[in-house]
């Protein structure tokens, strides 16, 4: 646990424990991140999913993605509601609006804002709930959960990663080339490691696992003994 808490984090965990898995696009944290919620019982936050949604809104509103004061505000007004894996927006199911490729470089820009990363900062703590949370996203163990009992950092070569998204779309019967995509991944990459607020890092004491040449059924049986070993380690519940 972080000993530097301060007094409204240390509350967070009272409410219940958080495990944060944090990486670049594409590395699979968020089926690690549902498969993790469906052996320990957990609740999910796919954080990328507000930024992603915050960047359609903005879209769609015809506003300047790159105005951090109009961003700000937009994200303060945010109406976006979680059910099951669907994700509304203003009432409207954007699930799928919100994945695509460009949806991923909206929220990307909107996500340099400090006052977009603030006022998120508060739907994301306020997703705290027994008996625990699985935040997947960028600063998840180094800015919004830093007492998270488990941060786990998913790594995998922007080669793999593309290669990976280039079976999906093919698989879904569309158009890849792998080419883009590994230039799209190094320039989101970029964007996350580069911002000014909340770069995506590694956390302190972060655990980093290398997927590179695992697969989803490895990386989840590394993570799911990760996290028996710390709840069992802070005491919290755990099987
Ligand atoms: O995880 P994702 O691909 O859905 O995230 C989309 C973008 O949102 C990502 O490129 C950067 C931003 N993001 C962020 O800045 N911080 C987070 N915690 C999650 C996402």
């Amino acid at each position: 646990m972080n000993s530097n808490a301060s007094p409204r984090e240390s509350l967070q965990l009272q409410v219940a424990p958080v495990i944060a898995i944090d990486g670049p696009s594409g590395t699979g944290k968020g089926t690690i991140a549902e498969g993790l919620a469906q052996q320990l019982g957990w609740h999910v936050l796919d954080s990328g999913a507000l930024y992603r949604s915050l960047g359609l809104a903005a879209t769609r509103a015809g506003l300047d993605l790159d105005d951090g004061a109009t961003m700000g505000e937009l994200a303060r007004r945010l109406q976006i509601r979680f059910e099951g894996n669907r994700v509304l927006l203003d009432g409207d199911d954007v699930s799928e609006e919100i994945r695509t490729a460009e949806g991923g470089v909206r929220a990307s820009r909107v996500a340099v804002h400090a006052q977009v990363r603030e006022a998120l900062m508060l739907l994301q703590r306020a997703a705290v709930r027994p008996p625990g949370l699985i935040a997947d996203g960028r600063d998840m163990g180094s800015r919004v959960f830093p007492n998270a009992v488990l941060k786990i950092y998913l790594y995998a070569t922007p080669e793999e990663r593309a290669n990976r998204r280039y079976k999906q779309l093919r698989d879904k019967g569309m158009d890849a080339n792998m080419r883009d995509l590994i230039r799209e991944l190094r320039e989101r990459d970029d964007l996350d490691r580069n911002r000014t607020h909340s770069p995506l890092t590694i956390a302190d004491g972060a655990i980093v696992i290398d997927s590179t040449a695992l697969s989803i059924a490895d990386v989840l049986a590394q993570v799911v003994a990760q996290a028996q070993q710390a709840l069992a380690n802070t005491g919290s519940i755990s099987e």
